[in-house]
């Protein structure tokens, strides 16, 4: 019996151990964010150990909790749900019910995961887009685009942007009675990004008919020049996305070796090419100076002993889309930009906010110092946050006023 207890206090300690990690005050339900946090880092622990022993690839076994959270399309009393294909691109379409007079507004979400893993069939973005197509009375196209290792950049953005393009076709909108002039692009984390991005490219393609009213992003990955921003280094070991993920999702959508990996690590894998675009993710320049703190501005890549020029795509707009100029920006939409004070990537959405006000598009900057990155999909129970609900919220008023 007593060395019962004896292992069962040990056992105990070492969970304890395990699953402790301090966490900032202002983030709140701070215990379950740990417990959610310790299963992540098991199941990454468990793919660095299946990619080691060549079982499996590492990204191939973090799809599990893609698969586990997979939902069928069911319609329920307000929204009809389909899955089908828009040029062959695989998407769910969300249509309300009621049909109430006049044309209805329609936003194309694309999901995150870090352009490896997700899916518009996770119970948390499906929740979204039922939510989001009742609310707003709109039609929500949410893009089933593929991901890496398999398919590498520019696969991604591909896919989606062919469902844009395909969409904003006078006779697809006047099939799912939408009115032309009232389409959002929208996405979180990896599926911000490619909404920024296929936002920007849309405007220069002549063959688009249509264009887009709003584009609301939500924490987006945006650059690809600077690892070492004050966010990604105040939020190195933070739950969810660690700095170390996030490269990673970098290197797997580039298809990088594990050189240029080993690069972007140490934020040493500029080139000449991303010297002249370093300008445009300069932190020490388009940074708020609540988010620059303390830190001192060092310019990337300086340790660098070679230059990484056999992936030039890393520094691809399509990739990065705040590596452009102010005139290719001064063309974008209306925009909604939310980041969380505890997530690696809050610096690329604040840089990219300040760099649009600047070039005199309208922007809401929606900054949560208690959140943190992904809260938008812990929405079920057991893992359901406060924080997920209300930025949900937030997002559907705003786009309720804007759209
Ligand atoms: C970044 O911006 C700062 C402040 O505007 C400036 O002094 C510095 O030269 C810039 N560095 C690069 C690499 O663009």
């Amino acid at each position: 019996m007593g060395n019962k207890l004896v292992v069962f206090a040990l056992v105990n300690a070492l969970l304890a151990y395990y699953i402790y990690i301090p966490l900032p005050e202002a983030l709140g339900e701070r215990w379950k964010l740990m417990l959610v946090d310790a299963c992540f880092r098991s199941l990454e622990h468990l793919a660095e150990l299946s990619e080691l022993v060549g079982f499996k690839h590492y990204m191939e076994m973090m799809m599990v909790l893609t698969t586990a959270e997979s939902v069928g399309p069911s319609s329920d009393e307000n929204v009809n749900v389909m899955d089908t294909t828009f040029n062959q691109v695989p998407v769910r379409v969300y249509e309300p019910k009621i049909l109430l007079p006049g044309l209805r507004r329609a936003v194309i979400y694309i999901h995150g995961g870090g352009w490896c893993l997700g899916s518009a069939k996770m119970k948390p973005y499906d929740l979204l887009s039922r939510k989001s197509a009742t609310e707003l009375n709109a039609v929500i196209i949410s893009v089933e685009y593929r991901l890496a290792p398999e398919h590498r950049f520019p696969d991604q953005f591909n896919d989606v942007y062919t469902v844009v393009k395909y969409f904003l076709q006078q006779d697809v909108l006047v099939q799912y009675s939408v009115d032309p002039a009232r389409v959002a692009v929208s996405g979180d984390s990896a599926g911000g990004n490619l909404a920024a991005a296929v936002a920007q490219q849309i405007r220069e393609d002549r063959d688009v008919q249509g264009e887009i009213k709003v584009q609301a992003l939500i924490y987006p990955a945006l650059q690809t020049i600077d690892f070492n921003t004050p966010s990604y280094q105040q939020n190195e070991n933070m739950p969810i996305l660690p700095k170390t993920l996030m490269v990673r999702f970098w290197s797997e959508y580039f298809g990088c070796d594990k050189s240029l990996l080993k690069m972007m690590m140490a934020n040493s894998h500029s080139t000449r090419e991303s010297k002249g675009l370093s300008n445009f993710a300069n932190w020490s320049a388009h940074l708020p100076e609540e988010f620059r703190k303390d830190y001192k501005y060092v310019p990337p890549g300086i340790e660098s002993p070679e230059p990484s020029g056999n992936v030039p795509a890393v520094f691809d707009p399509r990739a990065a889309p705040l590596l452009v100029g102010d005139e290719k920006l001064q063309a974008l939409p209306h925009t909604y930009i939310v980041t969380c004070e505890y997530d690696v990537l809050r610096d690329d959405g604040a840089m990219y906010a300040r760099r649009l006000q600047a070039a005199g598009v309208q922007v809401t900057h929606e900054h949560y110092e208690d959140s943190f990155h992904g809260a938008i999909m812990f929405i079920t129970w057991p893992t359901d946050f406060a924080i997920g609900q209300k930025m949900i919220s937030h997002y559907i008023e705003w786009l309720q006023k804007n759209l």
